[in-house]
């Protein structure tokens, strides 16, 4: 096998409660990796879209992780890796990671899955490192793993797979800017111990009505009154986005990742279609262009095609 084509997912990170530790793997959109090797020692990268990523392996997330791997092997060849991007960047649905992911799971299977899940994870996180600044895997494990994930720790990481009930995600993505290393930067240094007692509490609930698909604990769990009263401020019609959405049957939602997106769960493909409507029916009027998804929560990672 000298060829590896893979359908890296968005991933959903947060979730509201679960700041940089819980995340979801969304079926769409995916990003189209094509990968095999190259006789140099060198990863080479071609992009087949317009956002003007870098090709410089050392400056690109998935070349990063491919080197990560790479070192991690002892190989003494290279890949080539092909990317047509259908995630925007900074779009708050894990464009990087799924970058990072798709190369390292398609490189992996062109060594016979010698690495596993978590190791693709920590090579992953070496090139999510880059682009946001910060050393965390909320993206990535969804991303490789699929469903749901928590990431009890980084070093070393220890990842849980969480079982889920029936979900559907609505996700609007208004086409405005924010750096995740911004979106970090406002964010609060210490927590009152009462603030952190109510995350706990709510992120422990959150993990446990998806493991025993509790949806009224569900919808009582997401709840944010940490970072989401910070965060929110840099996304224009938030507050009448989330009122919508809960208004039109979703069990809840926020901010994915750093943003700009805004999710929400709803239990059915046809609630969060009337979800998708009601976020449209909020932005329509101002003039800022968006794009929205609806996908199930997939229980698969990354794919092979
Ligand atoms: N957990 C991260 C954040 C996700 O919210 O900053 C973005 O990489």
């Amino acid at each position: 096998m000298n060829e590896v084509k893979v359908l890296a997912p968005a991933t959903v990170s947060n979730v509201v409660c679960g700041f940089d530790c819980l995340g979801f793997a969304l079926a769409e959109p995916c990003d189209e990796m094509t990968i095999r090797r190259s006789k140099e020692q060198v990863v080479r990268i071609i992009n087949h879209d317009d956002y003007g990523l870098p090709t410089d392996p050392t400056k690109n997330v998935a070349g990063v992780a491919l080197n990560a791997l790479i070192a991690a092997a002892g190989l003494d060849h290279g890949f080539e890796v092909e990317i047509t991007k259908n995630i925007k960047p900074g779009s708050g649905i894990g464009s990087s990671a799924a970058s990072a992911c798709g190369a390292v799971v398609a490189a992996n299977r062109l060594l016979d899955d010698r690495f596993s899940k978590t190791e693709l994870v920590e090579f992953a996180m070496a090139g999510e490192t880059l682009a946001s600044g910060s050393r965390h895997a909320d993206n990535l494990a969804p991303c490789i793993y699929g469903g749901f994930t928590l990431v009890r720790s980084t070093e070393p990481l220890d990842i849980v797979s969480i079982d889920f009930p029936p979900l559907c995600a609505t996700v609007i993505h208004p086409q405005i800017e924010i750096k995740t290393s911004e979106a970090r930067s406002i964010l609060p240094k210490e927590v009152p111990l009462k603030e952190a007692i109510r995350n706990w509490s709510n992120l422990g609930s959150l993990v446990a009505a998806l493991a025993q698909g509790d949806y009224g604990l569900l919808a009582r769990s997401m709840e944010d009154t940490i970072v989401e009263p910070v965060r929110k401020s840099l996304i224009p019609k938030f507050d009448e986005v989330k009122a919508a959405s809960l208004a039109a049957g979703a069990f809840g939602g926020g901010i994915s990742g750093s943003g700009p997106s805004v999710f929400m769960l709803s239990e059915s493909e046809s609630i969060a279609e009337s979800v998708e409507a009601a976020m449209r029916y909020v932005y329509n009027p101002t003039g800022i262009p968006y794009n929205t998804y609806v996908s199930i929560i997939h229980s698969e990672g990354v794919r092979f095609v």
